[in-house]
């Protein structure tokens, strides 16, 4: 047992951890300290929680500890790196759901019956706000789950006036809102019931509307509203880290999905309410011309020929694992008194950071790897530019076609470069469902198959 003095020290001992985790997290170099720290802060708040005056059947709660860690080493060993969107989809969920299960728990807990006046009033909107975000959070990061993993059907399901029931529906959330709070002991109950099936409804709706291509935003925004559900129901617990902690991954989730909607040029609200805003109704520009293919050979010719090459990596590196023979690939050329960068685009692969993940995973030095607005302006004095599995980031189409659907999404201007070499295993488009104009110039070659097994041969011939 722990005195609450030194459980208050170590609650602010762990918010200082959390905090410079997220500093660390912001860089590849001090992200490992940053991991490093998240875990240490986790370890200090479970213990000194745990620890702490009035918590008892800590047996139940060690076991539980023990059958959840084995479960999450289980499920993170097992999840491949590009399924990574839907295990944080589910994860949140769990979040959602333990803020509904908190609540209740709270408003019918003994305790809550003493309270009376301002402070009962307070505490009941605490309740309420807090299990109408969880039950939100919950439902509609299952319904993102099944976005991500093919089992829902990823087109968005609109239907008219839509807005204005999602408006109706909240408006009368306040209602009910209104009406708990009149009413004596734990009579409430009914009322909080309506209002956990109105917000699981909300959920479902908010996220069904919103499509596939939209859905890495989302799974952030629902990670920042399960940081809000988690601050409510530290209101509700009286537990100051738990606001703390979850405010931090409110307004970080906030400004991750912020970032990534100006890396897709997707408006914000757009996405978060699902088809607000506008959708281009034109016809896209018809994609003609020859293909050029070439084989390894000709690859590591114009390798072997070139000063300075360019890497861009995209989804289709991960799904090949590439990065290993990539990394080798970088290494012989640098040997040979090349320059060689990598230039990644900010919503390259799946996940914010994936490319960069991979390519630390391989070892590959940071100093090499660019980001896109500081690749760009040297484009155009690079002799060969790889593109190892990318598609919509790369192309031209973004910057010159008002119809595309991804026109306006800033993208690395390959096609400045002397000689853009392709890897990809057939002319599919990528995530948007796109033709890429890049395929068809004049300085693109298309070389075909595998990733990982097409660098692997052109390592051959280096
Ligand atoms: P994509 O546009 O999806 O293109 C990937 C390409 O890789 C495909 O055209 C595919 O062509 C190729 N590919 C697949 N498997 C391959 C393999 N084993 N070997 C070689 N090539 C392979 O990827 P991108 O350029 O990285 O762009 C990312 C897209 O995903 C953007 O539209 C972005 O908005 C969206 N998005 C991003 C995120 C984040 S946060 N990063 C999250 C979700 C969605 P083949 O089938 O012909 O091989």
């Amino acid at each position: 047992m722990i005195s609450s003095q030194i459980q208050l020290a170590s609650y602010l001992f762990a918010s200082i951890l959390f905090i410079l985790s997220l500093g660390g997290l912001s860089s590849q170099e001090s992200a490992k300290k940053g991991v490093l720290y998240g875990i240490v802060g986790m370890i200090i708040a479970i213990l000194s929680t745990v620890l702490g005056e009035g918590i008892h059947g800590h047996i139940y709660i060690i076991v539980a500890i023990v059958i959840a860690s084995l479960i999450g080493v289980a499920v993170a060993r097992k999840v491949e790196m590009t399924s990574m969107p839907q295990l944080v989809a589910i994860l949140h969920s769990f979040v959602g759901l333990a803020a509904v299960l908190v609540g209740f728990g709270s408003y019918l807990d003994p305790h809550t019956q003493e309270l009376s006046g301002t402070l009962r009033n307070i505490h009941l909107v605490e309740v309420f706000i807090g299990v109408f975000i969880g039950g939100l959070t919950f439902t509609g990061s299952i319904v993102a789950w099944g976005k991500l993993d093919g089992k829902i059907r990823s087109k968005p399901l609109i239907y008219p006036g839509r807005h204005a029931v999602n408006i109706i529906l909240v408006m009368s959330c306040v209602v009910l809102c209104y009406l708990f709070i009149g009413m004596e002991g734990t009579n409430g109950i009914g009322y909080l019931y309506v209002m956990t099936a109105i917000s699981f409804f909300i959920g479902v709706m908010l996220v069904m509307a919103i499509g596939g291509a939209d859905m890495p935003v989302v799974v952030s925004m629902l990670n920042s509203y399960s940081g809000w559900a988690a601050a409510a129901a530290g209101f509700m617990l009286g537990n100051d880290l738990l606001i703390v902690t979850g405010a931090l991954v409110g307004s970080s989730g906030a400004i991750l999905s912020i970032i990534m909607c100006e890396a897709m040029n997707r408006s914000f609200w757009s996405v978060i309410f699902g088809g607000f805003g506008e959708t281009p109704k034109g016809k896209q520009a018809e994609v003609t011309g020859d293909v050029q293919a070439v084989d390894h050979e000709e690859v590591s010719d114009l390798l072997k020929e070139a000063k300075s090459v360019v890497i861009v990596p995209g989804y289709g590196m991960a799904v090949a694992k590439a990065q290993y023979p990539v990394y080798d690939m970088v290494d012989r050329l640098k040997k040979e008194g090349k320059t060689v960068r990598f230039g990644i685009h900010p919503v390259a692969g799946r996940l914010p950071g994936h490319m960069n993940v991979l390519l630390a995973e391989a070892n590959v030095p940071y100093d090499i790897v660019l980001e896109m607005e500081e690749i760009n302006d040297d484009l155009s004095e690079t002799d060969v530019v790889l593109v190892i599995g990318a598609n919509d980031i790369v192309n031209p189409g973004a910057e010159t076609d008002p119809n595309s659907p991804i026109y306006g999404m800033p993208v690395i201007q390959v096609w400045n470069a002397e000689t853009v070499i392709v890897m990809k295993r057939s002319m599919a488009t990528g995530y948007a469902g796109v033709q890429n104009p890049l395929f068809f110039k004049d300085n693109t070659r298309m070389l075909y198959g595998d990733a990982k097994d097409s660098v692997t041969k052109i390592n051959g011939f280096l």
